[in-house]
């Protein structure tokens, strides 16, 4: 079973595995090579700041993915990422549901949800599909080609 619950500073660790696992950050916007000491203090000043949240997922007691929401107002973007080895498995519908659900639960005020993606990244875009995102527009993202793809929830 999945469960889904909030980051704490000794999850540092752990996404730090997460962002440096290359078939995990290959579609992220900030791609490049991150050193330890600028990840840790990006997820520390990302935990104090009251306009983001991230989830973790654990699954047997092990750290298997991690959801971010950057919040502005009463919609936020989402960042959702699986450790590699458990891609394709079905994972991702689950995991989308446990984090609209926290989502509402600590701040029910917000009403749609923003991914953007890259157009090459087909496991993404399915997965938003099949779980209720729509109005498919193309944009820019930090210069190169994405799509923009929203829940209203
Ligand atoms: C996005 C992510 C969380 C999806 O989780 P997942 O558990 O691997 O996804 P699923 O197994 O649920 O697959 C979703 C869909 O994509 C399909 N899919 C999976 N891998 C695929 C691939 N390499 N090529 C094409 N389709 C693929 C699945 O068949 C499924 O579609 P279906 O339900 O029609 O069969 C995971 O792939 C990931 O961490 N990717 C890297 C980070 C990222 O890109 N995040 C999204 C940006 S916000």
């Amino acid at each position: 079973m999945i469960v889904i619950r909030s980051a704490k500073p000794e999850d540092i660790k752990f996404l730090l595995e997460l962002r440096n696992d290359s078939k995990v950050h290959r579609y992220f916007w900030e791609n490049a090579a991150i050193t330890e000491e600028d990840h840790r203090e990006w997820v520390k000043k990302t935990l104090n700041d009251p306009s983001k949240k991230i989830y973790i997922y654990e699954q047997e007691g092990r750290s298997i993915g991690q959801v971010r929401f950057d919040i502005t107002g009463d919609e936020t973007d989402i960042n959702i990422s699986l450790i590699s080895f458990l891609h394709g498995r079905g994972y991702g519908t689950t995991m989308l549901e446990l984090a609209e659900k926290e989502l509402k639960k600590s701040n029910p005020r917000i009403g749609k949800i923003k991914a953007y993606i890259d157009p090459e990244n087909i496991a993404s875009i399915k997965l938003f599909k099949k779980s209720g995102y729509g109005h498919e527009k193309s944009v820019a993202c930090k210069n190169r080609p994405a799509i923009k793809i929203v829940k209203h929830i």
